[in-house]
């Protein structure tokens, strides 16, 4: 077998794994960067609305605040403030590097003023992600899987990794995931095919924590086949409509269309279960074609045209605010393991994620991890492979099923339980890594995040931000975490 040796090894080229990597290789550190499919790869490039910057000293705090407010108590408010002060630095950086952020900063749901900056229309994870990767220096090794993690004694030391030439072993003196979610899991979901949620299962089986799985966040603008219509489109002026046709958001929450995502998502799902459908009315953005360039051609490739009607829209699996507890250098308490971008969970996004935080969120933690780890990087003599997790891929579809019926946007405990049930049912297994394939890992990598999810939101007999219990309608007193180490929940002030 194939064996190499690094400094710090990147799974995952999206925006946090590809700004890491920037970092660290201007620190000298010998990189090398995964990446599992083609790029542009990871949900980056999915992404649409763009990038939330403060505005300035006084917006600073008016962002904070937003940001708290819809992470309803779950959010941390040093995490967050440490976060946000560092935007401005990295927003100079990206334009001294010519990357073509639009000069007037645009509006979402959440935030008290215009302050998400956009590039090339609803392009923006594209291009930001095209201007990273043009810079970059380093090998990125394409179509490349990390089937598990070398350890030695209790250090993360490398991965053993599957490439289109065959296994190679990579020995690193630290390990950085940059993995992404698991939208996957979800039938319908805005995320792309590889978001498998590999990166929070490699991270769990070395004995890093993994917390607040249940707050899953559904968009609530998605066409039928999960395309994304970015929350911009209501930033600039496009209406939700019920198969009535009447307009509803004022109804549920005073601030219409541009009400915390959560509180969007719920009106959907109630108006369309009470109507029968949902529509989004785009007609009022002007130049349409031109502002929504993705969003437009998304809903064509449907036989839809949203110059001329409003457009069915739906709720899909979208972004996951838990994940591998890290610390503010993107430390997950493992020797030799950090995370950085959707797979970790700083405290940043709490029980619902504010719009466009999530890329401001990868910039400054994949610099911060990757500076972190090269503080603490070791030699490894002689690592060796985790077990690989595996299940048949053939049992997802009914995997999926359950999720959307039973863990979704509106949830009961009777429905969890049945869906516990099924994906305790499952046989995942443990493998030699050299037995594993892509669709069998994924599959396993989903299926344990489904059984920890179930159980966290089975737990949690309360509604707050993206969970939503119908038999718990309140939000609790105290706000709390869920975290899993191993199987073992506990629950965290
Ligand atoms: C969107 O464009 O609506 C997605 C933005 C985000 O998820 O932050």
């Amino acid at each position: 077998m194939r064996s190499r040796s690094v400094d710090l090894l990147i799974l995952g080229a999206g925006v946090a794994g590809v700004y890491a990597a920037l970092a660290a290789e201007t620190e000298g550190a010998r990189v090398l960067l995964l990446s599992k499919d083609p790029l542009p790869s990871g949900s980056t490039p999915w992404a649409q609305g763009g990038v939330a910057f403060p505005l300035d000293d006084e917006d600073l705090e008016a962002h904070l605040q937003d940001t708290l407010r819809a992470g309803r108590g779950l959010v941390e408010e040093g995490v967050a403030r440490s976060i946000l002060e560092e935007a401005p630095r990295h927003l100079e950086r990206l334009l001294a590097w010519g990357l073509p952020f639009h000069p007037e900063p645009t509006r979402e749901g959440g935030h008290s003023r215009a302050r998400v900056r956009h590039l090339g229309g609803d392009r923006s994870g594209l291009l930001l992600l095209r201007g990273l990767l043009a810079r970059l220096q380093s090998p990125v090794r394409e179509g490349h899987l990390a089937v598990s993690l070398l350890v030695e004694g209790k250090r993360v030391a490398g991965a053993w990794v599957l490439g289109p030439e065959g296994p190679v072993e990579v020995r690193a003196g630290a390990v950085l995931l940059a993995t992404g979610g698991f939208g996957r899991l979800f039938p319908v979901t805005t995320n792309p095919p590889g978001a498998t949620g590999d990166g929070m299962a490699l991270a769990h089986r070395a004995g890093a924590v993994l917390r607040d799985l249940e707050f899953v966040q559904f968009h609530p603008t998605a066409l039928p086949d999960g395309a994304l219509v970015s929350e911009a489109c209501r930033g600039e002026g496009a209406i939700l409509l019920n198969a009535l046709g009447e307009r509803f958001m004022p109804r549920y929450d005073p601030l219409g269309e541009l009400a915390p995502r959560d509180a969007v998502a719920r009106a959907v799902f109630r108006e369309r279960e009470r109507t029968g459908g949902v529509f989004l009315d785009l007609r009022p953005i002007p130049r349409l074609e031109e502002r929504f360039p993705t969003v437009v051609a998304s809903a064509r490739a449907l036989g839809l045209d949203p110059l001329k009607e409003p457009i069915p829209v739906a709720p899909a699996a979208h972004y996951a605010m838990g994940g591998v507890k890290t610390d503010l250098r993107g430390f997950t308490g493992v020797e030799g393991l950090y995370a950085a971008g959707e797979v970790a969970s700083t405290g940043l996004h709490g029980a619902n994620r504010l719009a466009s935080n999530s890329l401001l969120e990868g910039l400054v933690m994949g610099e911060r991890a990757a500076r972190a780890a090269l503080e603490s990087l070791s030699s490894p003599r002689a690592p060796e492979a985790l077990p690989a997790l595996t299940l048949d891929p053939s049992l997802l579809p009914e995997l999926r099923r359950w999720m959307a019926r039973e863990a979704g946007v509106v949830r009961r405990r009777e429905g969890l339980e049945e869906a516990l049930a099924f994906a305790e049912g499952l046989p995942l297994e443990e493998a030699p890594p050299d037995r594993a394939t892509r669709p069998a890992l994924e599959a396993g990598s989903l299926a344990l995040l489904a059984r920890l999810l179930l159980r966290m939101a089975l737990l949690r007999e309360e509604s707050r931000g993206a969970h939503f219990r119908e038999d718990f309608p309140r939000e609790a007193q105290e706000a709390y975490h869920l975290e899993a180490q191993g199987f073992t929940l506990s629950r965290v002030p």
